[in-house]
């Protein structure tokens, strides 16, 4: 028997009667007639169909993040809150000051990306009503438009920040079913402990296991897969954890990037630095860091940073939890020691003393919404002038995350200097033989890792990361 997914639209409770694999786009533009939300790319890069979502899970945000509805599946918004770019006229009985400063002040031409900037703007009012100039960029970096150009749009943003702040209906306190769906066509079950979940695993091995869905998703939305068994982490109570506690910062299985960014950019705001510059705050809020690390790609970005912050990773399965260095989980181009009733619990990062310093550096050919072409993340431990203990860690530069040991060799126990630094650059570059791809060929990678640890060196005296966009 088909099982309905419960929503809450615009204010309105929904039971909507699709298959819960079907995008969320989709849905919206065709059994809820709402057409406003646009696909330009139906892979969460342009922005054209943003909408806002509060999910209704144990400990996430009840505030609205702007949400790619492309790679959004129904069968994960089970619960949720939606507002569409009609909602934000209809909920305020008049338009939104988003839309009528865009309209005032000529934000829009052709306007195909139009509701899916006044949707990531009117998110970015609701969570944060006095935005400054950079504030709205960064709400922006997900939303492409080929016309206007973005000064009339940040300026209309601008001027609508100063007026009284537009309402957004309370989100709505559904309680989401265990499985939607129909069993044996298409089900997506939703287990709340993590107990379950693994017992689950167990049963259903072939299963798809989904957390974001930003990147195994795109097989839907790009490739039309079907997926008759899903196991959604979002629920469960225990993967949502984040806390500090015994000197760690725990990052619990299903929590999203956004989720994690404030306690991680106040304890290494270089790494917060670095999650702004993940994908676009579209894709950070349904993104998770357990599945980026899952995926095992050698230039996703969260491992380098990990990697040299000493993380361990936090597995659960059936014979319990098992945890090792985050450097010891990659196994091979996109392989890991995970095995398939296994789950990643946790993300345990130690938090930092005083004579820790660490930086970390994304090279991409965008500076926004742009996975790296090489990213090198350096933690130095200092003994006075002497270096304590070093972690140098690699993305991009072979077939794995990579951590570089035997250069933190030669780094210990010296001074920085111009001699150590070209040591610790030929030993990095002996290392590797990168990869040579449309990012980057090879030639170009090895260049710029070793400059990227000689920069970490320059920058020791606190100069800021700058932009690193080429
Ligand atoms: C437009 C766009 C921009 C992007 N930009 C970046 C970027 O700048 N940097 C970057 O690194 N990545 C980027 N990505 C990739 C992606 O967003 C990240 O890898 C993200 O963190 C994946 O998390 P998810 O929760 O969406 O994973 P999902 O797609 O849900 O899952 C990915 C894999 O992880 C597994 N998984 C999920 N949770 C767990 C768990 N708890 N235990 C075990 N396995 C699990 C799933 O089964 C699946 O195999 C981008 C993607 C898009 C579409
Ligand atoms: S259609 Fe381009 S991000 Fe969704
Ligand atoms: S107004 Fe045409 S793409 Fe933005």
């Amino acid at each position: 028997m088909s099982k309905s997914i419960n929503l809450m639209l615009n204010g309105a409770l929904v039971e909507a009667q699709c298959r819960p694999d079907t995008t969320v786009l989709e849905w919206l533009r065709g059994e809820a007639g709402l057409r406003g939300s646009k696909e330009g790319c139906a892979e969460g890069d342009c922005g054209a169909c943003t909408i806002l979502v509060s999910s209704n899970g144990p400990g996430t945000s009840r505030h609205y993040q702007p949400t790619n509805a492309c790679i959004a599946l129904m069968g994960q918004l089970e619960s949720a809150s939606l507002i569409t770019v009609e909602g934000l006229s209809v909920l305020n009985g008049t338009d939104h000051p988003i839309q009528e400063h865009m309209a005032q002040n000529g934000s829009s031409q052709c306007g195909f990306c139009t509701p899916g900037i006044v949707s990531a703007l009117a998110g970015l009012l609701h969570r944060n009503p006095g935005p400054g100039e950079q504030d709205v960029h960064d709400a922006l970096a997900g939303n492409l438009c080929r016309c206007t150009g973005y000064r009339p749009i940040v300026e209309a943003a601008l001027a609508a920040a100063k007026e009284t702040q537009a309402q957004l209906p309370e989100p709505g306190a559904l309680v989401a079913k265990p499985s939607v769906g129909t069993p044996g066509d298409c089900e997506f079950i939703l287990p709340t402990r993590l107990e379950e979940l693994i017992a689950l695993k167990s049963a259903h091995p072939d299963a798809i296991l989904l957390a974001g869905g930003t990147d195994s998703a795109l097989d839907v939305a790009h490739a039309r897969a079907r997926w008759p068994k899903v196991i959604v982490t979002r629920h469960v109570g225990e993967l949502q954890e984040i806390a500090e506690r015994d000197d760690v910062l725990r990052i619990g299985g299903a929590v999203t990037w956004e989720q994690a960014l404030p306690q991680i950019a106040s304890n290494w705001p270089e790494f917060g630095t670095l999650i702004r510059r993940f994908g676009s705050v579209q894709i950070r809020s349904m993104g998770t860091l357990a599945g980026n690390l899952a995926t095992a790609s050698p230039i996703g970005d969260g491992a380098p940073s990990l990697i040299a912050l000493e993380a361990q990773i936090e597995i659960a399965g059936p014979q319990g939890k098992r945890k090792l260095p985050l450097e010891d989980f990659f196994t091979g181009y996109r392989t890991s020691v995970l095995k398939a009733d296994e789950v990643i619990s946790a993300v345990e990062i130690p938090l930092p003393s005083p004579e820790q310093i660490f930086s970390v550096y994304k090279v991409s050919k965008r500076y926004d919404q742009d996975i790296s072409t090489v990213c090198g993340a350096f933690r130095f431990t200092m003994a006075g002038d002497q270096i304590s203990a070093c972690r140098i860690a690699y993305g991009g530069m072979a077939a794995t995350p990579y951590r570089c040991k035997s250069a933190e060799a030669i780094a210990i126990g010296s001074r920085v200097s111009p001699t150590l630094i070209k040591a610790v650059q030929k030993e990095i570059s002996n290392t590797f033989q990168p990869l040579d791809d449309m990012r980057g060929s090879a030639a170009y990678r090895a260049t710029v890792a070793p400059n990227l640890f000689e920069r970490f060196c320059l920058e020791l005296g606190g100069v800021k990361q700058e932009v690193m966009s080429l």
